[in-house]
């Protein structure tokens, strides 16, 4: 690799759970789609939190109360920068992209109407299917689904002949978790917009991998999740345009999101605040903050720049590799390689990959229909991050070797 754009080993040096042996062998964390790792800074954040300042946010009058909000509020404004918002009103805490996507279908459900239309698309994770169907289930709302091509990529031409004067939303990924195809979003909902159709992007596997400004996207609602991208796990975001967000129904009731309760008026809070009923997750936003500044501290476009390098490396150490085929080769992708072998069965493949150290992920990775597409049960899938290194590229490929020797 040539010309990084940043210290490799001294970014490593700060995820300590990257050093240690597995199976007697170095780890090579190849499973960052599931889930990051999470650097020292992150940790600390969180630590020093619990360790000086935790009390209840936005309640108490008290002197730890107040420095809990001023972390966790602070967070919220880090989140809004580092996506461009163009205010805080507009960022939803959630538990993570999938809490959000429910969030949106059950808030939205409520205005919708049997016959009215969602279309999704064939890569979806299922957390951008399931609360679709359950709506289609529950009121009968009609799920259209926007095609792919053999290389994973969606097929735009068809995708425009979905809309209807029906259609009352277009949620599709921002990037293709079992592929890693990059979806051309910006066109995508300029496409929308002549239909007067919002858009909701699922940002899980974009946001931790490319710098994403949701005023130059131009969408109306992203979601996304901290934990994977270096932040805990519990908390993600919901992004939500205000004009929108300012006339949703509200989804879950109680502590937080009203101002006055009695059993003859209830008066609701501010956003974002009224779709954020409950205690929040207060360390973790604060972890997902500490998240944010790190990121930014590398710099988004030195990630996307390193990450496709190694991305170019993987996939050409992979494809010289007898009998390997990888699933999802669009034009645009993130760091994310899927690949099956006909003889042998993706869980076996990670079973063996695991005894020498290497972590990747096999299965359907919760997108059914792209499996049914592609005619597969599952494939094995490297997900790289930044922290990853040309060892842990030689290491798979050297314990897939070893794989393809066992089962042949
Ligand atoms: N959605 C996560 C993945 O792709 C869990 O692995």
């Amino acid at each position: 690799m040539n010309s990084l754009p940043f210290n490799i080993d001294s970014i490593r040096a700060e995820f300590p759970i990257l050093h240690q042996q597995v199976n007697g062998h170095r780890l090579a964390f190849l499973d960052n789609a599931a889930s990051s790792q999470r650097p020292d800074a992150v940790i600390d954040a969180v630590s020093h939190y619990y360790r000086n300042d935790h009390a209840n946010v936005h309640r108490g009058v008290h002197h730890l109360s107040h420095r809990a909000t001023d972390a966790y509020e602070g967070a919220r404004e880090k989140i809004r920068a580092f996506i461009n918002a163009r205010s805080i009103r507009e960022i939803v805490f959630t538990s993570g992209t999938t809490e959000s996507i429910n969030l949106l279908a059950n808030s939205l459900g409520q205005t919708m109407q049997a016959g009215d239309e969602v279309i999704v698309s064939r890569m979806e994770h299922h957390s951008n299917i399931v609360p679709w169907k359950l709506l289609a289930e529950r009121m009968g709302i009609v799920i259209k689904v926007a095609p792919i091509n053999e290389q994973g990529e969606l097929v735009l031409d068809e995708l425009a002949k979905l809309f209807s004067a029906k259609t009352k939303l277009l949620a599709i990924a921002h990037v293709s978790n079992a592929l890693g195809t990059i979806n051309p979003v910006a066109d995508i909902v300029a496409l929308a917009k002549q239909h007067d159709v919002p858009v909701l992007l699922d940002g899980a596997q974009a946001v931790p991998h490319s710098k994403v400004d949701v005023q130059a996207i131009d969408c109306d609602f992203y979601a996304f999740s901290s934990h994977k991208m270096c932040g805990p796990t519990g908390i993600g975001v919901l992004y939500a345009r205000e004009s929108l967000l300012e006339n949703m129904p509200l989804f879950m009731g109680g502590g937080e999101m009203v101002i006055s309760v009695s059993f003859e008026k209830t008066i609701y809070n501010d956003l974002p605040y009224r779709f954020e009923a409950g205690t929040p997750p207060i360390a973790q936003a604060i972890g997902l903050g500490a998240a944010v500044d790190y990121l930014e501290g590398i710099g988004m476009d030195n990630i996307a720049a390193y990450e496709h390098q190694l991305l170019e490396l993987a996939t050409t150490a992979l494809s010289d590799i007898d009998g390997l085929r990888i699933i999802g080769t669009a034009a645009e992708k993130a760091a994310v390689i899927s690949f099956v072998f006909d003889d042998i069965h993706p869980h076996d493949l990670g079973t063996v990959l695991d005894h020498q150290g290497v972590a990747i992920r096999t299965g359907h990775h919760c997108a059914n229909p792209v499996m049914d597409f592609f005619g597969v049960p599952g494939t094995a899938r490297a997900s790289l991050a930044f922290y990853n290194d040309a060892e842990d590229i030689e290491q798979l490929v050297k314990a897939l070797h070893v794989a393809v020797g066992m089962f042949r």
